[in-house]
C-alpha cells in the first residue's frame, strides 16, 4: 500500500505492505483522507498518534471502500462507501478502521467531501451537543468558523435550532450566512455582540480573550483548538459573574468505546441530515495523496473555507 510517511519533519511517499484485518476490524481502501491540524503538529514532532495507531503516518480521517473484513465482522460491510476517525494512518491507499466506528457515506456524496467529514463533524458535534448541551434556540459563538471545523459546527448549531453567531478574520461572511449562519463578525468586533449560552472556540488564547467578556448566565465554553495561543489573562470575576463553566477536549486520545458511542450519536443525529443535503462538507481543496507537501502548505495558509482533502483513485 501507498502511505505519506513522516521522515525528520519531511513527507515521502512509501509503499508498505497492506495489512489483513483483524477481529473487529475492516481494511479499507481510500478514497479521501482530510487534513487537520494535528497533521502539521506530528510533522513537526509535537502530537505523536495514540498507542495501536501508525507511528509515523499521519491522518486522522478517511473515506473509502470496505475490500476486508475481520474474522467476527459483518461480511455484509464488503463494498461499503463508509467514512470514519482514526488515531492515525489515514494518509495512505488503505487503512484498519474498527469496525463500529464506521459511518455509511449517503448515496450521491463525492469522495472529497466523505474524507473531510468524520474529524470535523465528530469533534463539533461532540463539542456543542454533547459538551456545551447546546439547545434549540440559545445562542452560540463559533470562533475559528471559517475553517474545517469551524463550517461544520455552524450548520451543526443551525441543525440544532441555535441563533448562530460566526466569528472569522477571513473575508467568507457571506458563505458562513449560506451555512447557516444568523451573524458573521471579524474579532475585532465581538464586543458587539450579544451574551452568547454557548462558545466554541476553535483558535484558541486570542479570540478566548475577547469572547469571555459576552458571556451570558451559565454559557457553557469549549476549548478545542489553540492556533491562536494556549495561555490567557483571565478574570475569574468573570466565571463568578455568570457562573459559566469553561472546559475542552480533544477527540484523537479518547478510548475505543467513547469514539464508538460517539459514532453511533452522529449516525442517529448527523446522517440524515447529511443524505438530505442540509449538511455539507465545504471543501477548501482537494490534492492528490501523491501531493502531500503542497497539501499541508495549502491547509497552513490563512484564508481557506472548509476542508482539506488528499483524493486518490480508488484501489483494489
Ligand atoms: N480537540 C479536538 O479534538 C480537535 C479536533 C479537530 C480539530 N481541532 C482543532 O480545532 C482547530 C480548528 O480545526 P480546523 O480543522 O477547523 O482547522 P482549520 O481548517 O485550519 O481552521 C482554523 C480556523 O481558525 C482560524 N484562525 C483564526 N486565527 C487563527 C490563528 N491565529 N491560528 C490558526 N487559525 C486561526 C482560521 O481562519 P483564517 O482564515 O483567519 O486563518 C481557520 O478558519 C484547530 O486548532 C485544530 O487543531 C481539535
Amino acid at each position: 500500500m501507498l502511505c505519506v510517511v513522516i521522515d525528520q519533519q519531511a513527507l515521502l511517499l512509501e509503499d508498505r505492505v497492506t495489512p489483513s484485518p483483524g477481529p473487529g476490524h475492516v481494511l479499507i481502501a481510500t478514497t479521501a483522507s482530510g487534513i487537520n491540524a494535528a497533521d502539521i503538529l506530528q510533522r513537526r514532532g509535537h502530537y505523536p498518534a495514540p498507542a495501536g495507531w501508525p507511528v509515523d503516518v499521519p491522518g486522522l480521517e478517511l473515506a473509502g471502500h470496505v475490500v476486508a473484513v475481520g474474522p467476527d465482522v459483518d461480511p455484509q460491510w464488503m463494498g461499503r462507501h463508509v467514512c470514519a476517525i482514526v488515531g492515525g494512518g489515514a494518509q495512505a491507499s488503505h487503512v484498519l478502521v474498527p469496525a463500529d466506528h464506521l459511518l455509511v457515506v449517503p448515496e450521491g456524496v463525492a469522495a472529497a467531501e466523505a474524507g473531510g467529514f468524520a474529524e470535523a463533524f465528530l469533534t463539533a458535534y461532540d463539542a456543542l451537543a454533547l459538551q456545551a448541551q447546546l439547545r434549540a434556540s440559545e445562542r452560540v459563538l463559533i470562533s475559528g468558523a471559517s475553517g474545517g471545523v469551524g463550517t461544520a459546527a455552524v450548520q451543526i448549531a443551525r441543525h440544532l435550532g441555535a441563533h448562530v453567531t460566526a466569528v472569522t478574520r477571513s473575508a467568507h461572511h457571506g458563505e458562513l450566512r449560506a451555512l447557516g449562519a444568523d451573524e458573521v463578525c471579524h474579532p475585532d468586533q465581538v464586543s458587539d455582540v450579544a451574551p452568547v449560552d454557548v462558545v466554541l472556540e476553535l483558535v484558541g488564547a486570542s479570540n478566548l480573550q475577547l469572547v469571555l467578556g459576552r458571556l451570558a448566565p451559565f454559557a457553557r465554553v469549549v476549548v478545542i483548538g489553540l492556533g491562536g495561543g494556549n495561555r490567557l489573562d483571565l478574570d475569574l470575576r468573570i466565571l463568578m459573574a455568570t457562573r459559566a463553566t469553561l472546559t475542552g477536549s480533544t477527540l484523537r486520545s479518547r478510548s475505543h468505546e467513547e469514539k464508538s458511542a460517539l459514532a453511533q450519536r452522529v449516525r442517529e443525529e448527523l446522517l440524515p441530515a447529511w443524505a438530505t443535503g442540509a449538511l455539507r462538507v465545504m471543501i477548501a481543496g482537494t490534492f492528490p495523496l501523491t501531493e502531500p507537501e503542497a497539501a499541508y502548505a495549502f491547509f497552513a495558509q490563512p484564508g481557506k473555507f472548509g476542508k482539506v482533502v488528499l483524493t486518490q483513485a480508488a484501489a483494489p
